[in-house]
């Protein structure tokens, strides 16, 4: 089959690798893709928000399938695109509809699907110019620190951890002023649960799901978890503490609710739920849903599955995902993001990447690279993703560590200390 992978970043990079691997796959094409999605399969310039554009490329590829990378085009609604289009409404969309999307697209519509549904999380109010009273009253009922959150998508900044009431207060009026645009017009302020995190996957067909390796990632860009929030730095699978006892509760409390939710609701739901958890006094709460895999969790995720990932994806597309089985692999996998120096903040890109070919015993995953000129550059925050599997998550850290200092370009950085808590 042809597959059209939609999205330019390491969790992309991941993904192809694997679907590449599979028998049952003949071309794939990833739009737009990077540097490194290029070498296990073809490029194809097109944004993974262009609906018409991806439309004639799978038309003019004989495309079977599409995957769906990242959450911007989920939700701008690709899946509902294609469904609603007379020539291609047969398609599969490995994604979320537009409004299944929503349990990322929109905090308010997802605390409110888990009230509906008694899963799990933080106590919450939901605030708007019309209702700031209420909200102020709401964090005066909270003990420090306070959680603000802007309700629409954020790249990742739209949530505040405050530690004083008035700064707090302060912060709701700016965030509903703007701060964030259109994303803050309406602020859920949440209750802080304090716990450690970890990131859970499941690929379901709407009505049955598989779960997929855990992972644990590392948001802030400083060693000993300080200083800005990332998109990630890096990641780790297994949990030690998503243990049995643990899993089990996520499972029957959070997994099962939600993917019975979205079927009693009518939500089409076809494709990933990342469940982003924290586990307080060993019990398990839900901090976020997202749509779509998370990144850099995917870098570690397609290592430790064993199986054929084409498999799982044609087993969504068919609605017989409980046919298939998953096998994971037992070893440890982590992977160790390269930034460019400045990121989160304000960095400089085109910087030439060498050393890609000294690597060895890692696989390093493209996220933020293009290819120019012949030559690999930076193109982004986050760089590279080198990805390692070991005995224990040591043995895989110590690999991924020899081969970051063997790529070099102008002001790398990277964390060397990740697993560190665990
Ligand atoms: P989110 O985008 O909702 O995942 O929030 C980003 C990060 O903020 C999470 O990964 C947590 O580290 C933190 N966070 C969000 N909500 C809460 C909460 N209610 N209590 C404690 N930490 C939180
Ligand atoms: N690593 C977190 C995310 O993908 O949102």
């Amino acid at each position: 089959m042809n597959i059209l992978l939609l999205g330019s970043g390491g969790r992309e990079h991941a993904m192809a690798w694997k679907i590449a691997q599979s028998k049952k796959v003949k071309n794939l094409y990833i739009a737009p893709g990077n540097g490194g999605t290029g070498t296990v399969g073809t490029n194809l310039a097109i944004a993974a928000d262009d609906f018409n554009a991806l439309k004639t490329a799978v038309l003019e590829k004989k495309i079977d399938m599409i995957v769906v990378g990242p959450e911007d085009p989920l939700v701008k609604g690709v899946y509902d695109f294609f469904k609603n289009d007379k020539d291609l409404a047969n398609l599969p969309v490995i994604g979320p509809s537009k409004i299944g999307a929503q349990l990322e697209g929109s905090k308010d519509f997802s605390k409110q699907f888990m009230f509906r549904h008694n899963i799990p999380t933080a106590g919450y109010k939901s605030v708007t110019t019309t209702n700031i009273e209420e909200g102020i009253s709401f964090l005066q009922s909270l003990k420090v620190p306070y959680v603000l959150k802007a309700d629409g998508l954020a790249a990742g900044k739209g949530v505040l951890i405050i530690n004083d009431l008035n700064e707090a207060i302060a912060e709701l009026r700016n965030m509903l002023d703007g701060k964030f645009g259109a994303a803050s017009t309406t602020v859920v302020i949440e209750e802080f649960l304090d716990g450690i995190e970890c990131s859970v996957f499941v690929i379901t067909d709407g009505t049955n799901y598989k779960i997929l390796p855990e992972a644990k990632d590392y948001k802030r860009i400083g060693e000993g978890d300080k200083g800005l929030n990332t998109g990630g730095m890096g990641a780790v699978s297994p949990v030690p503490f998503a243990d049995k006892v643990f899993m089990q509760k996520v499972e029957e409390r959070i997994i099962k609710p939600t993917v019975n939710g979205l079927k009693a609701e009518g939500i089409d739901y076809k494709g990933f739920i990342f469940f982003g958890l924290i586990k307080v006094n060993n019990e398990p709460y839900t901090i976020e849903y997202n749509a779509r895999m998370g990144d850099p969790e995917t870098e570690v995720v397609m290592l430790r599955i064993k199986s054929d990932f084409v498999d799982l994806l044609e087993g969504v597309a068919n609605g017989n995902l409980k046919e298939k089985t998953i096998e994971f692999d037992t070893r440890s996998a982590v992977t160790v993001m390269l930034v460019s120096g400045g990121y989160p903040e304000a960095f400089e890109k085109e910087k030439v990447i060498s050393g890609l070919d000294k690597v060895s015993g890692s696989i390093a995953f493209h996220a933020g690279t293009k290819l120019q000129n012949g030559e690999i550059v930076t193109n982004g925050g986050r760089v590279i993703a080198i990805s390692s599997y070991g005995n224990n998550k040591d043995e895989a850290l110590a690999q991924s560590f020899a081969n970051a200092q063997l790529i070099t370009y102008d002001k790398k950085q990277f964390r060397s200390d990740i697993g560190f808590d665990l």
